[in-house]
């Protein structure tokens, strides 16, 4: 094979653009949506704690592992993968961690977009005010009709594939850069202005309590496997897209300082997250471990019954879409630099062909809402199987390589050359966490479920 032809892609105009292109990925219905559900369900603040030491201690070395190799490789993950594996003398079949990567993103995005496209629903009948009759008697009905209804649900997943098909198409500068810089400082501002007021008006103690007590009593072996896949997730890890935006990031930024930054803001806007819907859940006297219905069935409930719930529902809905688009443009960016590598495909064209062909698997998950929700094999319907190769197969994989072949398989130099360390003892205990613990804990959520899988 005559090997990837070198595409010259742009680099990020500043770090403050990568920063927030980053963050954005980073951030999203995983922090929103099912943060805040996970850790209801698995102890509150045990939850929370687990998730913190995973974050730092097991997706941070990841995150910085995963950049480099971007930036080392210059290129979409698998050639970026394949581009170090030859200067470091090693095999090919390394560019497996880069593959995955362009794989796992491809099956996330077509499922993502569905559930970003309910989020666009809610938020368009929020503002018209139409679920402000909404109670506890007949939310998950509303719910119902809505997955129910599969015209609807393949509409909004078309016009948030084509939202996120738009912004790619117009390349790193005219298209990411320019939507995250309006993008994110817009989902800071609606964040805090809706935690400021579930503080004022909602049950502040209940949630203090129950987001930062820990109650290791409901802690099982799930649970922490489930806040590792989670961290994973939420840090944007092993679906290509922080490889691919490492491939952007100018050689004078700091990769470790930026991991540590980005890792910093997507927690804190979870728990954030949890800041804004808890106090409301608890003052109307809610369920906090509703499970995924918490954000569609569970909260609106609350939107109705409160003053000015038409404007705060809406802004709410709003934020879980602009968080929801600001990473799917990170889901399509690895598989349309990847086209543009392969054989000179230009951007817009890639954009639109790889958009179209996740919408078309997204597809798959729109039915299982509604024609083929009774349609199950293996993990369950087309949207459960999607998930869990993802998140319990492709993912932890992924990470175990990318930790194995940085930690093991790169000459010391060459790391040292990346990440230009500052403290000896930093780079020596990123090390370690790479080489030794990291591979540990994949290692082990992916034998775990593996097993589960085939039982
Ligand atoms: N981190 C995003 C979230 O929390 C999801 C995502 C995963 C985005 C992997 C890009 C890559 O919702």
């Amino acid at each position: 094979m005559a090997g990837p032809a070198p595409a010259a892609h742009e680099n990020w105009s500043s770090r403050l653009a990568f920063m927030f292109a980053a963050i954005g990925s980073a951030v999203g219905l995983g922090n929103i949506w099912k943060f805040p559900y996970e850790a209801g369900e698995g102890g509150g603040g045990a939850f929370v704690l687990i998730y913190l030491a995973f974050v730092f201690g097991i997706g941070v070395p990841v995150m910085i592992a995963e950049l480099s190799l971007g930036r080392r490789g210059k290129m979409s993950p698998p050639n970026a993968v394949r581009s170090v594996a030859k200067q470091e003398g090693r095999s090919n079949l390394w560019s497996i961690a880069g593959w995955s990567g362009v794989i796992g993103a491809f099956l996330v995005l077509s499922f993502y977009s569905v559930i970003a496209g309910l989020t666009l629903s809610y938020m368009v009948d929020s503002f018209s005010g139409s679920i402000d009759t909404l109670d506890a008697s007949n939310s998950a009905d509303y719910f119902g009709s809505i997955t129910g209804n599969f015209p609807l649900l393949l509409l909004w997943h078309a016009i948030f594939m084509g939202l996120t098909i738009a912004v790619v198409a117009r390349g790193i500068h005219g298209g990411l850069e320019k939507a995250v810089t309006w993008l994110m400082p817009a989902l800071f501002a609606i964040l805090i202005l809706l935690v400021s007021y579930a503080m004022a008006v909602g049950d502040a103690a209940s949630t203090f309590k129950f987001l930062f007590q820990p109650d290791f009593s409901k802690v099982t072996l799930e649970t922490v496997i489930q806040a590792l896949g989670q961290a994973f997730f939420s840090l944007s890890l092993a679906l290509g897209s922080i490889m691919a935006y490492g491939a952007y990031v100018p050689k004078d930024v700091s990769l470790p300082k930026s991991a540590f930054i980005i890792a910093g803001a997507d927690t804190a806007v979870a728990i954030l997250a949890g800041l804004a819907i808890f106090p409301i859940v608890f003052h109307y006297g809610l369920e906090p471990g509703a499970g995924p219905g918490l954000v569609f069935i569970t909260l609106p409930v609350a939107f109705a019954q409160m003053p000015g719930g038409i404007l705060v529902g809406g802004a709410f809905f709003l934020l879980l879409a602009i968080a929801a688009l600001t990473s799917a443009i990170s889901l399509l960016e690895p598989i349309v630099a990847w086209l543009e590598e392969h054989r000179g495909i230009n951007r817009v064209k890639s954009a639109i062909g790889g958009g179209i062909a996740i919408f078309i698997l997204g597809i798959g998950s729109v039915l299982s809402f509604n024609y083929w929700a009774d349609v199950t094999f293996l993990r369950g319907t087309v949207l459960d199987n999607l998930d869990f190769l993802t998140n319990n197969i492709i993912m932890p994989l992924g990470g175990l390589l990318v930790a194995v072949f940085v930690g093991w398989r790169m000459k010391r130099i060459s790391i040292r050359d990346e990440l230009a360390p500052k403290s000896e003892f930093g780079f020596a205990l990123w090390l370690f966490m790479l080489r030794y613990v990291c591979p540990l804990a994949l290692g082990l959520i992916f034998m775990g479920f593996a097993f589960r899988g085939l039982l």
